[in-house]
């Protein structure tokens, strides 16, 4: 399998922060069967791309890993003013191993109608966008028309795989479980942080696509569609998805699904039991948690 999606690089973003980890967290990978792992750090106003020291540190990994896992730079890229005009002055630059494929992670809370006029104007500058984890985005809930519109116009998709089995909640469940029976998927990647809280896990989500949708579907979604990506090659035939030419609606209603206590949300998002997850927040998250 290729994870497209891994924040393997140590100390550039809210990934790991030691070599150690890094190393751990791309043994962990090679045990669920990743053959090639996409490093992709943040590039967003909290985590400013830093070009160099990634590339340093993408070097230090291959040189620690030697032939175990081929390792491959990419971005989490974030459409911030700043980002955007960079990415258009500086064509390809972003995306994975500079042949064109874009991860785009969008604003959580509002998404501005300009947006979708800058999606286009990267696609001009040859960039193709791979949507990330809008099964996590609580306005694409409401407007999936929006998820179908940039589509049409040739947007890629990618979902986390911890979301397809709850990791990520209820409502992140249902809405990729919709998006996998309408083959609005083109990805699974693991959007891995941390061994713990955020683990490199694909092989679970292989299993479980494979027995919803057939092992052709997993080996599309885990395999060659990455690989295209990771290579820059020619986009491989897809099934038909069904409601992007034509209305449908979703099956999916937010209303229907039952709300998380901050507690249970905690404990997804760290992956320990309840007390250990409490005592993790720390200082501040203790008292704005409360
Ligand atoms: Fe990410």
């Amino acid at each position: 399998m290729i994870d497209i999606h891994h924040h393997l690089i140590y100390g550039v973003d809210d990934g790991p922060q030691e070599l150690a980890i890094s190393l751990a967290m791309a043994h962990e990978a090679v045990d669920e069967g990743v053959t090639d792992i996409v490093c992709t750090p943040h590039a967003s106003d909290t985590y400013p791309y830093q070009k160099a020291l990634n590339q340093e540190r993408l070097e230090e990994l291959r040189s620690q890993l030697g032939n175990l896992v081929r390792l491959t730079l990419g971005c989490d890229f974030h459409l911030n003013g700043d980002n955007i005009i960079d990415a258009l002055e500086n064509p390809l630059s972003f995306s994975i191993d500079g042949k064109g494929y874009l991860l785009v992670e969008l604003p959580e809370m509002v998404i501005p109608p300009q947006l979708t006029e800058a999606m286009r104007r990267l696609q001009g500058v040859g960039y193709t966008i791979v949507i990330t984890h809008p099964e996590r985005n609580q306005v694409l809930y409401q407007r999936h028309d929006l998820l179908a519109e940039w589509m049409r116009t040739g947007c890629l998709v990618q979902v986390t795989a911890g979301s397809l089995y709850g990791r990520f909640g209820k409502a992140a469940e249902a809405f990729s479980l919709e998006l996998l029976e309408r083959n609005w998927i083109h990805f699974i990647a693991t959007d891995a942080h941390h061994p713990k809280w955020r683990p490199p896990h694909l092989k679970k989500a292989y299993d479980f696509v494979a027995d919803k949708a057939g092992v052709e579907t997993a080996q599309r979604l885990f395999v060659a569609n990455p690989r295209a990506a990771l290579e820059g090659s020619k986009w491989p035939q897809q099934p038909e998805p069904s409601g992007l030419w034509e209305y449908v609606p979703l099956k999916f209603d937010l209303s229907q699904i039952p709300r998380e206590s901050k507690r249970t949300q905690l404990r997804r998002r760290t992956g320990l039991p309840g007390d250990e997850a409490e005592s993790s927040k720390g200082f501040w998250g203790r008292i704005f948690g409360k």
